[in-house]
Parts: C-alpha cells; structure tokens; sequence
C-alpha cells in the first residue's frame, strides 16, 4: 500500500459518510452495526448448497440461515412445514427464483407482470426464456386489472404465472392479490402459479395493523424479500421463500459438493445470512415494529412538508414509506441521490432519515424549483 493508495482509501470513505444521509431516493435502511460480525471475515467461509440439507464444505452459517429463514416464513404465513428458502444475493435472485420454481413447473406458462415491475425482471425472463405479457399500470403503480383480466382471457389455454409488485420500486404500490385470485377464479383458470416480489414491503407488512394481502396466506406461491432494504447490511442479500414441494420437484443432488442443488448460486456468503440472523436477533419482533412505526410517522411528515411548501407529494397508502412527488429540478441532484424516472422522483423514509434531512431536502427543493 503506498500512501497515494491510502489517500484514495480515505477519500472513499469521506465520500461514504457524506453521501450516507443524503442517499434518499433508494430503499435502503443506512444504520446498523455489524461490528461484533466482523471477525467472521478471518474465514473463507461458504454457504454452497441447500442450507437445509447440509455440504461439505464445513465453513458455513447454515444453521444460522435456517434460523434466519425460519424467521422470514414465519412473517410471510408459510404454510406449515410446507416451505423452503434461502438467503439470496438480493431482491433480484429471490425473484429469479421465484420465476425459475414456476417455469419449471409450467413449461409453458405465460408470466404477467406490470409496467412499474423493476427493470431487472424483464431481463430475469430474457435469460430464462420463459413467455411474458406487460400489463398496464395505473397512475398510481398498480396494476391495471381490467388489462390483466382481458389479457388473462385471451390466454386461458397457458398456465399463468403472476409475477406482483408488493412495493413497486417508484411508487410503493401493492399489488391486491385478493384481487388477482378473484380474476383468476372468476376466468375459472385452475392452474396457475403466483410470485410475490416483496423486496421493500415484506419487512414492513408483517408489522402494520391494516396489510394489504401479500403473503402465503394470500396466494402467494413465492416470495422474494431484500435484505439490505428495510433490515439494512453492508452487503446486499435478500431472502427467497418458495412452497417445499414444488422446491422438491426441482432439487438435484450434486457429488463433488456434497450438497442439494436447489440454490440459484453456487458459492454463496456465509456472511449475510450471519448478519440477517443477527438483525433479526438484535431487533426482535417488537424493535422491527418500533422501526416500521418510525418510518411511516416519518413518511407521513415529509408529505406534510412538501405539500406546505407546494410540492404536490403522496403515498401509494398508509403502509408506505415511498414519498412520490413530481421530478425534481436536475439541479437538487448535485447534492440529493434521487432516482427520478419519468415524471415523477421520490424518497424512502428509511433511517438515518429524520425530520431535519426531510427539512433540507424541501427546502433545497424549494430553492431550486424558484431557481
Ligand atoms: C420492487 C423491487 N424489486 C426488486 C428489486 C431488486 O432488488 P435487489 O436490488 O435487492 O436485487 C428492487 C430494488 O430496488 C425493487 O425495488
């Protein structure tokens, strides 16, 4: 390392600390310590393979990612030693997964999925090959179930697999899958397989009085939720759950590593599902509940400020820590990390927000909206 490196090494993390509190356009919770983790990152540890059915390789977590999966299902209403997960790469592996487990059991499904779906899935059924439809949006983000119903009728001969935004990217809105199944059942469709993609909000629905339905319990046949959202870790991860007999129909023991095959990932980090479980330890039920009340009281006020200052702002419901509000001035994003699309931009009213960043950032809106 010569000083030049480390000048450099310094200057990133001035950097870090200074984008940290301003970084308010994407969803991800900034505050934590993972300080007592840190002598885990002597190992090579490897978490390759099923984490249910053990590996060779004996540097891993995996009790500790059952323990953290087991917790996950529990929130998301799995059904009853019906289920299976594992700690993922991020939000866009457990959808992955998701789409993987229903085109292998529908070959030939059709997968549905709406025009404020995240970008990654689009590519996720490139990459698969698997058939797809895009079903119009409404103004606010959720689907349009006029337009899925009559596509859903066009195409009753092919199984459909529903791919649902529970807490689309831009607006945070939720797709109804009370909704969905009633379609589905009033076009007598048997068969058909549901996603849940609940990156944001499956951390935040399991802890509000009044969900909308988005679980197990609901329809749902899998479900992705990120790690690094709402829980916040330095590395991304997320969590996939899926119903274990249909993981079943899928798995394929492989020798060499000693494991089952029904991860997407063949190395994976022991050190995420290390942290999930440390998280999930470190808050308890009833922190995550204080830290979703936290957010939405601070989701609230910042809709407030911004509609004070003129700034027309709204949420998708009352569960929704996504402010949307119409695309800011290029100008406040010398200093904000918004991510504006279209016409509208937003905030995520995930810590270390607080009523002062909410403060400066209506008044530089502000600022520049009269610049
Ligand atoms: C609704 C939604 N789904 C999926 C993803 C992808 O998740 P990840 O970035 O954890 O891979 C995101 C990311 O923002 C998201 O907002």
């Amino acid at each position: 390392m010569t000083p030049e490196d480390q000048r450099r090494l310094d200057e990133l993390y001035a950097r870090f600390s200074e984008l940290r509190p301003r970084s308010i356009g994407y969803p991800c919770n900034q505050t934590f310590d993972y300080a007592p983790l840190f002598r885990f990152l002597e190992f090579s540890s490897n978490n390759l393979g099923d984490p249910f059915a053990g590996s060779n390789y004996r540097l891993n977590t995996h009790q500790f990612e059952r323990e953290a999966v087991e917790q996950f299902a529990r929130y998301a209403q799995a059904p009853e030693g019906d289920w299976w997960g594992y700690v993922t790469n991020g939000g866009t592996e457990g959808n992955m997964y998701g789409l993987y487990v229903a085109r292998e059991l529908h070959p030939n499904g059709m997968v549905y999925f709406s025009e404020d779906t995240h970008y990654s899935v689009a590519k996720i059924l490139r990459l698969q090959h698997t058939r797809n439809i895009m079903i119009k949006s409404q103004p606010n983000g959720q689907l349009d179930y006029d337009d899925l119903r009559e596509t859903l009728r066009i195409h009753r001969d092919v199984p459909p697999i529903i791919f649902a935004n529970i807490g689309s990217t831009m607006t945070g809105a939720v797709d109804d899958l009370a909704k969905i199944r009633e379609i589905l059942e009033d076009l007598a469709i048997g068969e058909h397989y549901i996603h849940a993609d609940c990156a944001l909000s499956g951390m935040i629905l399991p802890f509000v009085e009044k969900p909308q339905p988005w679980n197990f319990a609901h329809g749902a046949d899998s479900i992705s939720i990120s790690g690094h959202k709402f829980l916040g870790c330095p590395l991304p991860c997320g969590i996939a759950l899926a119903k274990k007999h249909n993981v079943d129909r899928i798995a394929r023991s492989v020798e060499y590593v000693g494991a089952l095959d029904t991860t997407i990932s063949g190395s994976r980090s022991a050190i995420t599902p290390l942290m999930m479980w440390y998280r999930l330890r470190e808050l308890g039920d009833h922190g995550i509940r204080q830290l979703v009340q936290r957010c939405l009281g601070l989701a609230v006020y910042a809709v407030e400020k911004l509609r004070s200052a003129g700034i027309e702002a709204w949420r998708h419901d009352e569960n929704s820590v996504t402010v949307v509000f119409p695309r800011p001035p290029e100008s406040l994003r010398e200093k904000w990390v918004i991510a504006p699309k279209k016409k509208i931009g937003h905030l995520i009213t995930l810590p270390p927000m607080n009523e002062a960043v909410i403060d400066e950032f209506v008044s530089d809106f502000t600022a520049a909206l009269k610049a």
